[in-house]
């Protein structure tokens, strides 16, 4: 740590004296400040950060006992070392000096030697002190910080550790932990990661680096933590300094959109074939069309059982082409698959075409195909049924066939059941929409909470802009595209990591890079999803703007659509209107003042003009 030069304050009304130490000082370079006065050096020391004060026993207006005196009762300047300028032979005054807190005394006439070696006397305890001062501060930053720091030694082990870290590590205290290294709190992946970092310190490839990663803490519960290392040097050698902020809540907001969107999906893909056909059916042929392709069988068939007939149906087949005949039907303790169904268990018939069998449907199957497997299909510990495969060709499957027979016999099974659940529930469009909502509207909930200052603004632009909308003459489906990309529009910042989201301050041009991204990560989240495909028009348009300037495309005017045009204006009202960490909320005059002034550039003219009329017309209630 290196110290700034020091400040000297010079109190003497005699010019020539001030000039004498000028001179004798000049090679210590301080910076030098003068007085001629008691006044003179309390305005100075009002304004500057004093080191050391020269203070003259006779002034102008006030004498320097009663100045000492003074500065010694202010806590401002307790600490300032003084040191009176006196006559060698001045006893009296030097003993009053001392009396009042002075540090020291400086003989007129000025011995070069004793003031040099005073006053670096004097400069050096200061020096320490600061170094004390700065370190306690350092300390006290330290001990209060909400984020984990620690710093350890060369092996990794922690040499300081302040209470936030204690507390995320859950151990009882920093004594405990010292000597201790970090990686005892890495689960193994974590550890890999953090070598690796580690690595690329030590080996000053990187100044800092930052990770994110799951520590394990002494309770065993996993945590996600950013993590933050820099190298520092100390007197003990190489040091690795690491900070560490929870981010579990972000995570978990995270996993929550991870599920949600998993849902959605389903909920869709559900929904598509449930309204295509309202048919199990249906959905059954082409889980079957993809057994028959994936195992290489020549036909394959579905048997569900009928509660009320108690009967084995046949609900789906691919390549088997029975007769329509009633014969075929099975109770469900029939043929071969009705021994399946009852006894849970699969079955493998190699020899089936050799065989003369009891029930009418095996005899005649048998005469078509050399090998016959059949599997319960079982969901929730409930058997609902049986797949079975017939081959060509006599087939003697081995192990590996065999599981993968039972993994998709599993999956057929829980789709049949999700399927079954549905049709029960005889799921209407209405109902589905209702959930695709309730989903979104819950997405947009968590992506608010992770910026505190932004609550509500979601739900707040979503309304306004529907208006808006409205009021431009939008109607039907796109009202409702508009309404969820509303919701949806900042999805894209999940991947603007904390330090540069809620970065209390303007951002850097770096940060600016980054925080750019937020509409084209929007994109690639929600242009994987077919249906989400006008939704996400917002999210990724809202930063374009009608002059070309926008991003992340640049598109220009028209080319922008105006589900975009339109949102950004309320985006924006919006925005300027709420507080943010980086500046205090305007004025609904001062915002629409910014946003007519931007009509033609930023904004649509059109869209502004409807926009004034509708603010108009609300503010005027
Ligand atoms: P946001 O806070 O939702 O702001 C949306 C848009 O409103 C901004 O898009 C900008 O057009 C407008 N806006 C918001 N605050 C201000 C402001 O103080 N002055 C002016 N003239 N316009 C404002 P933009 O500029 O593309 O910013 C996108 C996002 O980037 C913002 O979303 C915010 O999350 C972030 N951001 C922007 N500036 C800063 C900043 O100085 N510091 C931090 N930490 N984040 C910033
Ligand atoms: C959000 O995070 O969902 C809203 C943040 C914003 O638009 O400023
Ligand atoms: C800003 O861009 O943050 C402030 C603009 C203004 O004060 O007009
Ligand atoms: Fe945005
Ligand atoms: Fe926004």
């Amino acid at each position: 740590m290196s110290t700034p030069p020091s400040t000297i304050l010079v109190v003497d009304d005699d010019t020539h004296v001030r000039f004498m130490l000028r001179t004798l000082l000049r090679q210590e370079e301080p910076v030098l400040l003068e007085a001629g006065s008691a006044i003179e050096a309390l305005t100075l020391l009002e304004q500057h950060q004093v080191d050391l004060i020269l203070l003259d026993v006779v002034l102008p207006d006030q004498d320097g006992f009663t100045v000492c005196a003074r500065l010694r009762d202010d806590p401002r300047w307790r600490e300032v070392p003084i040191l009176f300028l006196t006559s060698l032979n001045d006893h009296a005054s030097r003993l009053q000096g001392l009396n009042v807190g002075a540090d020291g005394f400086i003989s007129k006439p000025f011995d070069h030697g004793e003031l040099l070696a005073q006053v670096r006397t004097i400069m050096r305890l200061n020096r320490y002190r600061h170094l004390l001062n700065e370190q306690k501060r350092f300390v006290r930053l330290i001990q209060l910080a909400p984020d984990g720091i620690a710093v350890l030694d060369s092996q990794g082990r922690f040499v300081l550790v302040n209470p936030a870290l204690v507390q995320l590590l859950g151990v009882m205290s920093e004594t405990q932990l010292r000597g201790t290294p970090f990686s005892a709190f890495l689960p193994p992946d974590g550890l890999e990661r953090y070598h690796a970092c580690m690595q690329r310190l030590i080996a000053k490839q990187e100044q800092t680096l930052r990770t994110e990663l799951l520590i394990q803490n002494s309770q065993g519960t996993a945590i996600a933590v950013e993590l933050s290392m820099g190298c520092v040097a100390d007197i003990q050698g190489e040091q690795v300094q690491l900070i560490l902020r929870d981010i579990t809540a972000r995570k978990q907001a995270e996993a929550q959109i991870q599920r949600q969107l998993a849902q959605l999906t389903s909920l869709h893909s559900m929904g598509v074939a449930i309204t295509a056909s309202l048919d199990l059916r249906h959905i059954l042929a082409r889980l079957l069309e993809n057994i028959g392709n994936q195992l290489g069988v020549d036909a394959c068939a579905i048997l569900l059982l009928n509660q009320q007939s108690g009967t084995l149906e046949l609900a789906a087949s691919h390549g088997l082409d029975l007769p329509d005949d009633a014969d075929l039907l099975l109770h469900s303790d029939e043929g071969l698959a009705g021994m399946v169904f009852q006894a849970e268990r699969p079955l493998a018939e190699t020899q089936y075409a050799q065989q003369t069998w009891p029930n009418p449907r095996d005899r005649l199957l048998a005469t078509r195909f050399a090998s016959y497997f059949a599997l319960p299909l079982r969901a929730r510990g409930e058997v609902q049924g049986v797949l079975e495969l017939f081959l060509l060709q006599p087939f003697s499957p081995d192990h590996v066939w065999w599981l993968y027979v039972e993994a998709l016999a599993v999956q057929a099974a829980i789709a049949i059941h999700t399927a079954m659940l549905f049709e029960q529930l005889q799921l209407s469009s209405a109902e589905l929409t209702h959930a695709y909502n309730a989903t979104i509207e819950g997405w947009s909930r968590a992506l608010d909470l992770r910026d505190h200052e932004t609550e509500g603004h979601s739900l707040r632009v979503t309304d306004l802009t529907m208006q808006l909308a409205r009021a431009m003459g939008v109607t039907g489906e796109d009202l409702e595209h508009i309404r969820r990309g509303s919701l949806l529009h900042d999805i894209g910042k999940m991947g603007i990591p904390d330090s540069i989201l809620l970065k209390p301050g303007p951002l850097s041009a770096a940060e600016w890079e980054v925080m750019r991204q937020h509409p084209t990560y929007a994109y690639e989240w929600l242009a994987m999803i077919p249906f989400l495909q006008q939704t996400l028009i917002i999210p990724y348009g809202h930063h374009e703007k009608w002059d070309g300037t926008g991003y992340p495309r640049g598109l220009k005017g028209e080319a922008i659509p105006l589900a975009a045009r339109i949102f950004s204006v309320v985006d924006v009202w919006d925005a300027l209107r709420s507080q943010r960490s980086y500046r205090p909320a305007w004025s609904d005059e001062r915002t629409l003042e910014y946003i007519k002034e931007r009509a033609g550039s930023h904004f649509d003219p059109a869209v502004v003009a409807a926009f004034v009329r509708l603010i108009g017309s609300c503010c005027q209630r």
